[in-house]
């Protein structure tokens, strides 16, 4: 073994030196085989899983920014109310009216009982979702439908500080009628500063209107939304998963597929077509799911990321040659109260699968592909992964549902990659789901699971996975200790990145202080978003993405403080060497590139922090990844000190 010395960067000797930890003094040194074949990584192996928990659908990344907008339902699932809604102006009220509905969908509205105000001002406005964010400069849509008896001119639509000062305002260029019609408007703010406590309004002129009756119905309100599309995504929160670098997206869940009853269950039809034409249901996390967010809106989601990421790393080609793999997770005739569709009564749910498939990808003459037409994409998407049910071993009867809706799905899609989410026997799948929610003795035992693990032409999926320090799954802390353990996790997982194909952690948002899960990747609140160590970790791990994981020889002792992998890249013409290191202690390790020439001037990014019970919050972010540049002493040798309690990725250029 050639012992190399290795400067580091100021910065980095600093970062050093500031730790109290003493060297590690038997040094481990690693030989990197570039000269025997390494296995091949899946060319989609990080991505997102996405279901609405944490208030992270309405209220998250759905841009709609009014709370209980079509009154079919309380927030907790129950009864109709007009919660989150107040009325303007002294005299006039506002009731849930159950006998002036839009249409089947919308069978209510709310109704503003117009008297004559000292301020003439009367109307309807919205708190939002714990509170409204209004932005310097920004430019807003918002669309209601509206009727009066009584009063037949225009509306103001406003954004107003709760204490009532005008932030933005429109006026309708339409004026009412007795008949519901769709009025929108934009809107742009002349706030100067952010802010959150704000309200939506839709008044009239009091004196004018004094005696009339208006109904309202299906309100809805965008900010910018990422990449301008309509209906769209919250751009803070869109740019968070951009971050993750993600080559997949698993969706509409997780639980809140299933629903807690067969008839709860996350229907596909009933997401679809005009906003005012979809049904909300009970979620599977204790709130009402408007399904603004619908099955289009996730297939947009999926391809216009991709173009986006594509064209950062300059690789730019068509967006539809390049889209996120849609990894469409079907429901499978089991929900969560522990209710199973018999046997002989599957068919209306395989059937509502294949209508599901075929309106995502059949021609836009077929049945169920005309109405995506009429929704607006004409062209068919591909689903080369579709996910049979969810944990499905919570189940004693997924033998007969997999094998049922195995059959009816491979003979209309043959080419699909079919993924079974519990061990069953009945029929054979192309990828097995695995979920780990593990402390960190048990991360890092889990670490090797795979090493020996049979490879039989079946793959792994990841997922979900996540550290919970204390325990799954909701008093745990997401802090540097739990993104450590998913660095570890990572690290083995790509070790055996020629059986794990796909790799995503659960879940992936939290609207702080209104969370059922804890931890999570993105903390997100009305203002603004931040990241957990955890998120840090997974979008190194998946920005510094190897086509081919290396063999690595080492001396002296075995996995543990430290945790290693490395891989190359071909096209980049990288080499990652990703190391965790969950020890008090700095290590030393001296590398060896065999056969391999890389410059001399590497880049280390490195997450970490003195003491594993640091947190990022929306104040104070402590942990994030820090940039250095090191250099190495040949070509091929060099030596690298990890610093305690650290996750690293050393990226080497090759000659
Ligand atoms: C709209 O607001 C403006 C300015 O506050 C006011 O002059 C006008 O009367 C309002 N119009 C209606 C229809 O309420
Ligand atoms: C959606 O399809 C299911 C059957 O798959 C059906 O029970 C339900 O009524 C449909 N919803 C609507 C709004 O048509
Ligand atoms: C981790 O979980 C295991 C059970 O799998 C338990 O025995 C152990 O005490 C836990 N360790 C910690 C540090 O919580
Ligand atoms: C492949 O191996 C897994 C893990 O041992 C096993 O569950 C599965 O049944 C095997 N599949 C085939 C086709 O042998
Ligand atoms: C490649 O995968 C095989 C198992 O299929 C494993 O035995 C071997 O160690 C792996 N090679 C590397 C470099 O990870």
């Amino acid at each position: 073994m050639k012992l190399i010395t290795t400067s580091i960067s100021a910065a980095a000797a600093m970062v050093m030196m500031a730790s109290s930890f003493v060297q590690n003094v038997h040094a481990l040194s690693l030989t990197i085989r570039n000269d025997i074949p390494g296995n091949a990584t899946s060319p989609i192996q990080y991505g997102m899983m996405y279901e609405d928990i944490n208030r992270c659908g309405d209220s998250g990344i759905y841009g709609h920014m009014l709370r209980n907008w079509n009154f079919q339902a309380s927030d907790a699932g129950e009864k109709p109310t007009t919660e989150f809604w107040s009325a303007i102006g002294d005299g006039s009220s506002i009731e849930l009216d159950i006998k002036n509905g839009l249409n089947d969908a919308n069978t209510n509205s709310l109704r503003l009982d117009v008297a004559d105000s000292t301020t003439r001002k009367a109307g309807v406005s919205n708190e939002g979702w714990w509170g409204l964010r209004v932005q310097p400069g920004e430019k807003y849509q918002a669309s209601f439908f509206a009727k009066s008896t009584g009063y037949t001119g225009p509306l103001n639509v406003t954004l107003e500080t709760s204490d009532g000062t005008v932030v933005a305002s429109a006026a309708t260029s339409e004026s009412l009628t007795d008949e519901f019609q769709k009025f929108e408007v934009s809107l742009e703010s002349t706030a100067s500063d952010v802010s959150i406590d704000n309200l939506f309004v839709v008044s009239v002129d009091s004196a004018e209107a004094a005696g009339s009756s208006i109904y309202f119905q299906v309100f809805s309100l965008f900010g910018e939304t990422f990449e301008g599309r309509e209906n769209g995504l919250r751009k803070d929160l869109a740019e968070s998963m951009q971050g993750l670098n993600p080559s997949f997206f698993r969706f509409p869940g997780g639980n809140n597929l299933e629903g807690q009853t067969i008839d709860t269950r996350w229907k596909w039809n009933e997401t679809i077509g005009p906003l005012e034409d979809r049904l909300g249901r009970m979620g599977d996390w204790s709130y009402w799911n408007t399904n603004g967010q619908g099955l289009l809106d996730y297939m947009y989601l999926v391809s216009l990321q991709y173009c986006l990421f594509r064209s950062h790393r300059k690789q730019y080609k068509m967006c539809e040659d390049f889209k996120i793999e849609p990894i469409l997770d079907v429901y499978a005739g089991y929900s969560l109260t522990g209710v199973s569709v018999p046997e002989s009564d599957l068919e209306p749910y395989i059937q509502e699968v294949l209508n599901e498939l075929e309106y995502l990808t059949g021609p836009a003459d077929s049945t169920f592909g005309s109405l995506r037409a009429a929704d607006g994409r004409e062209k068919p998407f591909n689903i080369n992964y579709i996910e049979i049910g969810n944990e499905d071993w919570f189940s004693d009867t997924y033998e007969y549902r997999y094998k049922a809706f195995y059959d009816a799905i491979t003979a209309a899609y043959p080419k699909a990659k079919i993924i079974s989410t519990a061990d069953q026997k009945s029929r054979l799948w192309d990828i097995f789901d695995d979920h780990y929610y593990a402390n960190i003795t048990e991360m890092k035992s889990l670490f090797s699971k795979y090493d020996n693990y049979v490879r039989n032409n079946t793959a792994i999926f990841i997922g979900e996975y996540g550290t919970h320090v204390n325990g799954c799954c909701n008093g745990s802390p997401a802090n540097l200790e739990a993104g450590l353990g998913d660095a570890i996790f990572l690290t083995g997982m790509e070790r055996n990145a020629d059986l794990v194909h796909m790799i995503a952690y659960a879940p992936m948002f939290k609207r702080e202080g209104h969370e059922q899960w804890n931890p999570d990747l993105i903390h997100f609140d009305t203002e603004t978003v931040w990241h957990t160590p955890g998120y840090y970790v997974l979008s190194e791990w998946s920005k510094n993405r190897a086509d081919t994981i290396l063999q690595v020889d080492h001396t002296d002792g075995e996995f543990g403080p430290l945790y290693w992998v490395a891989g190359s890249n071909k096209e980049t013409k990288q080499v990652f060497i990703k190391v965790a290191n969950i020890g008090d202690s700095e290590q030393t390790v001296s590398i060896n590139l065999k056969s391999l020439a890389v410059h001399t001037e590497g880049i280390a990014r490195v997450i970490t922090g003195d003491s594993l019970d640091l947190e990022n919050s929306k104040d104070k972010i402590n942990v994030k990844p820090e940039e250095y540049i090191f250099n190495l002493n040949s070509a091929s040798d060099f030596e690298y000190t990890f610093s305690a309690y650290s996750a690293t990725v050393l990226v080497l250029h090759i000659q």
